[in-house]
């Protein structure tokens, strides 16, 4: 089996920024011991280099390899020089026990939206060009709208380029964050899985801090979602070769949830 964590948005630097949550999530992440864990990132909340720092102290104390994209909080104030310098390239790819791994940066200099460009595409196609068990693409932002986000402008500026470019490459697996809402998404044969963030309360709605881990064994894919300090539940269950979903959660749509709690 596979394990994959994928955390986002921790937002350091930020008043919101809860340090309780990050050090139990890194407890949580070191007994669970996954192949890799995969930050999408908004590491910082203005992309100073201070700030870099002090993720730096919390992402060395995760003993599994951390693979991590910039977010748009971190390409504030010229940023991703910091990222480039401290932690590694905005665009890498990676092969996790059969798994292909592609990050990307979708960031852009103070900007809170984001896009991959039709520059890089060739680049994608040729990373995912390759026999692989399981083809994961990481970015920042969202490739398909999340409910309970509110007004939506959080998608990348070419999403629907980009979703051609990831499904007629075979991609299996798109891992994002952003805007801190925890969904999946299934979208012809590729599943979309958005994570919240993992120790902010940066909240929206009713969402609480937390986590996505995906298992990946044989044809079946899990992910489940963890809060820290325990609970969770299953967000999808899949096999890769029909696409076929075995479970889909079965709460109410997030308005009528909101609703319920008012
Ligand atoms: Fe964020
Ligand atoms: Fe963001």
């Amino acid at each position: 089996m596979v394990t994959i964590a994928h955390i986002s948005d921790p937002h350091v630097g930020s008043p919101y920024f809860v340090p309780n949550l990050m050090n139990r999530v890194i407890v949580e992440l070191n007994e669970l011991g996954p192949d890799a864990v995969i930050c999408t990132g908004d590491l910082t909340n203005e992309g100073y280099r201070q700030e870099y720092k002090n993720w730096m102290a919390y992402a060395e104390r995760i003993e599994s390899p951390i693979l991590t994209i910039p977010g748009n909080h971190d390409a504030r104030n010229v940023g991703y020089l910091h990222f480039e310098d401290l932690i590694g390239p905005r665009h890498w790819t990676t092969d996790v026990k059969g798994v292909r791994i592609v990050g990307a940066d979708s960031s852009e200099p103070d900007l809170n939206e984001g896009q991959i460009g039709r520059e890089r595409y060739p680049w994608l196609r040729e990373q995912f060009a390759v026999e692989a068990d399981l083809k994961v693409f990481a970015l920042h932002h969202h490739l398909i709208p999340v409910p309970g986000t509110g007004r939506e402008r959080s998608t990348v500026m070419d999403a629907g380029d980009l979703l051609e470019v990831l499904i007629t490459s075979g991609v299996n697996i798109v891992l994002s964050g952003h805007k801190h809402v925890p969904y999946v998404w299934r979208l012809e044969t590729m599943y979309v899985a958005n994570a919240g963030t993992v120790s902010s309360l940066r909240l929206r709605g009713y969402t609480k801090p937390c986590y996505n881990v995906l298992e990946f064994e044989g044809d079946e894919v899990k992910i489940h979602r963890r809060f820290p300090f325990g609970g969770g539940d299953t967000i999808a269950h899949f096999s890769l070769s029909s696409g076929a979903q075995h479970h889909r959660k079965s709460e109410p749509p997030v308005q009528e949830r909101a609703l319920a709690s008012e």
